[in-house]
C-alpha cells in the first residue's frame, strides 16, 4: 500500500461560543478518521483554527468592553482546551486573524479580479442609525408578516415557519441598538459564481462529494447560482479589502482560507523545527497533482454550500487545488430533540469535564453512532450510560479483568502462544469439550478498515462488540475460573492467554476511537504502540504482561443528571447571543428550541424519522400486559424487540411473517417488560386499530421515504 498525503480539516468555529456536544460530533468524528489513517502509516496533517471575523465577534467584544483581538485570544485558549480535553489531536491549531489566512486571502482575490471574476454593485440594505452600521440579517427582528408574531428574526418565522427578506417584517428594530432600521445604500464587491456554473456542475458530479450532498447541489444548480456578495462595509472585524478603504472581506470569504493560513503557519513551525513541509504540495493545483496529494474537509451538511460552491471556485480560478472530499454529517440531537438551554440538554465542552466525565465516553457513543451520511444524530442519555457501562466497561474491559489476573498469578505474567491455539474452522462456540482454540475467524473483522475509511464506525462497533461478544462466550465456555480450582493448568494457561491476545487485536480496531484508554492497554500488556499493521501478528510466546489494574471506569447515571443541571442553570441568565450572519451559515449552535408547535414541519424534519418496512418474525403475549404484545421486528441488517399496543385488535400467531412498518430511529424506551426499540405504524380512532403494511414487494429493511 503506497503512502497517502492528506492535508485534514474540520470546519473552524466561531470564536464567539464555546465548543458544545454538537460542534463534538465533527470533532470527534474528523479525529477517529485522522487517527485511523496514521495507523494506517499513511502522512496526515490534520490542522484547524478559530474563524475569528464578522459582526458577532465585534458586537460581543464591544459588549464586554473589551477588543476582538483579546475575545479572539481568549476563545482561543478555551477552544485549544477544550479539544485537548476530548483528545481532538490536530496537528497545528491557528486563526483566521493571522498574517498568513490574511496574504492568502488577498493573494486570492487578486487573482479572481485579474480573472475578471470580481464585480461591483451598489446594494441597499438595513442599517442601524443610532450604531451606524449595516445590520446582517440576523440582527434584525419584527413581526412575521404572516402570522404576526413577533420578535421574529429576519429570514424566516420561528412560529409558522414563513420564510422572507428582512424588508417583508412588519415594524423591524436592529436587536444591536434597538432603533427602527433604515435603508441605505453602499457599493459591495461580488464574486461571479455563476460563471463558474460549468466547472461546479462538472466538479460537483466528481466523487467529492457524498451522493445525497451532490443531490443537493443538483438543486441549487437548477435554481442558478447567484453572485455572491464578498464586501461588508465598515465598521467589521475583518480584512480589509486591497485597493477597496472601508470595505472588508466578508467572514465566509476568508473562513476556508483559514485552513490554508493554518497549513501554512504549520510549515513555517515546521521549518523552524528543522523538518520540511511543501505548502505548495497540498495547496497548488499543479503541485498537488503531481505528489497526489489529498485535502479532505469535514463539515456540517448546514455549510455544504460554501464549501461545495464557493470554496472549489475561488480555489480553482486563483491556480489552487480544489478539495478531494468533503464529508458531510448531520446535526446533533440530544434525546431525540433539537439541544436546548431549558432542558440543559445544550452541553458545553467544558462543563461534561467539569463533571468528571471521561471524554473517551462521549467518543465511544459517538462512534457507535456515526456513519457517512448526512442523518442527524441522536445522544440519548439513557443509551449513552447503557452501551458505555455494559459494552464497553461491562464487555470489552471484562475480558482482560477476568483473564489478566490468573497469568499473574500462576505464570509470572507470561502469555503463552501456540500456533494450533489460532485456527479454527468452526464459527461456534465448542460447548461440549474443553477445546482452548479460539473458534472464532477473526478474519471478519478485516472489513473494519474499510469502514474506517468509509466513516461508517457504528458498523466498525457493531463488528468490533460482536467480536468481543465471541471472545466472552469463550471465556463463559472454558471457565478459566473453575480451570484454576481444579488445578487444569495447562489448559488455564491456553486459555487465558488466548483471551488476552484477543483483548489485544480488539484494541487495535478500538485505538482510533479510544486512544487513552488503548494507550493503558498497552502499558498494560506491555507493548508499543499499536498500529494496523499489529493485526497481522500475536504476542510472542512467553511475553510478559504487567498485573491488571482496572482500565476503565463506569459512568455514574448521577453524574448525567448533574450535567444536565450544571446547563440549565448555566444558560438561564445569560445575553442573547446574536445568531450567525446568515442562514446558511448556521451551525449546531443554532438549533435552538421553539416552544410552539409549529403548524407545519418541512421535508428535512420528516426526513429525522427513520421509517422501514419490517417483518414480524415473532409475536407473543406479554404476561401481566393489558394492551401490549411483544413484537421481533427484522429490519434487514438487525432484529428489533418492539412492544406494541395493538393486542386488541390482533392475535400474535396471525400477525407471525407478515410486513408492517416502524420507527427504526425512536430512542429505545425502558418499559416495565423489558426494552422497546422502536415503534410500529398502526391507524385508529377508537374504532379499531389497522396496522399498516408496505405492498408487495417491499422487503424489511427498506427505507420509506
Ligand atoms: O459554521 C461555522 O461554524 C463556521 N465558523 C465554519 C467555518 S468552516 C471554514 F470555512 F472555515
Ligand atoms: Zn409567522
Amino acid at each position: 500500500m503506497s503512502k497517502r498525503k492528506i492535508l485534514v480539516t474540520s470546519a473552524l468555529p466561531y470564536a464567539n461560543g464555546s465548543i458544545h456536544l454538537g460542534h463534538l460530533v465533527e470533532y470527534i468524528q474528523t479525529d477517529i478518521w485522522v487517527r485511523f489513517q496514521r495507523m494506517q502509516g499513511h502522512e496526515v496533517h490534520y490542522v484547524g483554527a478559530d474563524d475569528t471575523h464578522g459582526t458577532p465577534v465585534m458586537l460581543r467584544a464591544q459588549s464586554e468592553g473589551i477588543t476582538p483581538e483579546a475575545l479572539i485570544e481568549r476563545v482561543w485558549k478555551e477552544h485549544r482546551r477544550d479539544f485537548d480535553d476530548f483528545l481532538v489531536s490536530f496537528d497545528n491549531y491557528h486563526s483566521t486573524h493571522s498574517d498568513e489566512t490574511r496574504v492568502i486571502a488577498e493573494e486570492i482575490y487578486r487573482r479572481l479580479d485579474q480573472g475578471k471574476l470580481i464585480t461591483q454593485r451598489s446594494v441597499e440594505q438595513f442599517y442601524d442609525p443610532i450604531k451606524q452600521m449595516f445590520l446582517p440579517d440576523r440582527f434584525i427582528k419584527g413581526e412575521c408578516p404572516k402570522c404576526g408574531a413577533k420578535d421574529q428574526y429576519g429570514d424566516s418565522c420561528e412560529v409558522c415557519g414563513a420564510t422572507y427578506s428582512p424588508t417583508d417584517l412588519k415594524n423591524p428594530y436592529s436587536t444591536v441598538s434597538g432603533a427602527a432600521p433604515v435603508r441605505k445604500a453602499s457599493e459591495h464587491y461580488f464574486f461571479k459564481l455563476g460563471d463558474c456554473s460549468e466547472f461546479l456542475q462538472q466538479w460537483t458530479r466528481s466523487g467529492t462529494l457524498q451522493l445525497e450532498a451532490a443531490n443537493k447541489m443538483a438543486e441549487w444548480f437548477s435554481a442558478g447560482l447567484n453572485d455572491w456578495d464578498i464586501s461588508r462595509d465598515a465598521p467589521y472585524f475583518g480584512f480589509e479589502i486591497p485597493g477597496a478603504p472601508g470595505k472588508y472581506f466578508y467572514v465566509w470569504l476568508d473562513a476556508p482560507i483559514g485552513y490554508f493560513g493554518s497549513l501554512r503557519n504549520y510549515c513555517d513551525k515546521q521549518q523552524a523545527a528543522g523538518k520540511t513541509l511543501d505548502f505548495d504540495a497540498f495547496t497548488n493545483a499543479d503541485k498537488a497533482a503531481t505528489e497526489k496529494t489529498e485535502m479532505v474537509h469535514f463539515i456540517g451538511k448546514d455549510i455544504l454550500y460554501f464549501h461545495a460552491l464557493f470554496w472549489p471556485a475561488m480555489l480553482k480560478n486563483a491556480g489552487f487545488r480544489t478539495p478531494t472530499n468533503i464529508y458531510a454529517h448531520g446535526f446533533l440531537t440530544v434525546n431525540g430533540e433539537k439541544m436546548s438551554k431549558s432542558r440543559g440538554t445544550f452541553i458545553t465542552a467544558e462543563s461534561y469535564i467539569q463533571q468528571g466525565l471521561n471524554p473517551e465516553w462521549l467518543r465511544y457513543y459517538y462512534a457507535a453512532k456515526l456513519n457517512s451520511t448526512m442523518e442527524d444524530i441522536d445522544l440519548n442519555l439513557e443509551d449513552f450510560v447503557a452501551r458505555v457501562n455494559s459494552d464497553l466497561v461491562g464487555k470489552y474491559i471484562n475480558i482482560a479483568s477476568r483473564c489478566a489476573p490468573f497469568i499473574s498469578k500462576y505464570f509470572d505474567g507470561k502469555i503463552l502462544s501456540t500456533p494450533d491455539l489460532w485456527v479454527s474452522e468452526s464459527k461456534e462456540i465448542d460447548h461440549s469439550s474443553k477445546n482452548p482454540v479460539f473458534p472464532f475467524v477473526y478474519t471478519r473483522l478485516g472489513d473494519v478498515n474499510v469502514l474506517y475509511e468509509n466513516r461508517e464506525y457504528s458498523k466498525v462497533i457493531r463488528d468490533v462488540m460482536a467480536f468481543v461478544a465471541c471472545i466472552n462466550a469463550y471465556i463463559d465456555v472454558l471457565k478459566p475460573w473453575e480451570l484454576a480450582k481444579t488445578g487444569e493448568m495447562k489448559l488455564l494457561h491456553q486459555v487465558c492467554s488466548v483471551s488476552i491476545n484477543m483483548f489485544r487485536m480488539v484494541a487495535i480496531y478500538l485505538k482510533p476511537v479510544l486512544p487513552e484508554m488503548v494507550a493503558n492497554v498497552e502499558n498494560f500488556l506491555n507493548i508499543n504502540p499499536l498500529t494496523s499493521a499489529s493485526a497481522q501478528t500475536l504476542l510472542p510466546d512467553g511475553h510478559i504482561i504487567n498485573p491488571y489494574k482496572h482500565l476503565a471506569t463506569r459512568i455514574d447515571p448521577k453524574q448525567i443528571t448533574a450535567l444536565v443541571e450544571a446547563n440549565k442553570e448555566s444558560l438561564k441568565p445569560t445575553a442573547p447571543q446574536p445568531h450567525s450572519q446568515q442562514r446558511h451559515a448556521q451551525h449546531q449552535e443554532n438549533i435552538v428550541e421553539t416552544t410552539t408547535q409549529p403548524a407545519t414541519i418541512n421535508i428535512d424534519d420528516f426526513s429525522k424519522i427513520d421509517l422501514r418496512v419490517a417483518r414480524i418474525v415473532n409475536a407473543e403475549q406479554v404476561e401481566g400486559a393489558d394492551k401490549l404484545l411483544k413484537l421481533t421486528l427484522d429490519i434487514g441488517t438487525e432484529q428489533r424487540t418492539v412492544f406494541a399496543g395493538i393486542k386488541s385488535a390482533y392475535d400474535p400467531e396471525k400477525l407471525k411473517g407478515r410486513l408492517t412498518v416502524m420507527v427504526a430511529n425512536l430512542a429505545p424506551r425502558k418499559m416495565k417488560f423489558g426494552l422497546s426499540e422502536g415503534m410500529v405504524l398502526a391507524a385508529g380512532d377508537g374504532s379499531g386499530l389497522y396496522l399498516l403494511g408496505p405492498d408487495e414487494g417491499a422487503q424489511p429493511g427498506m427505507r420509506i421515504k
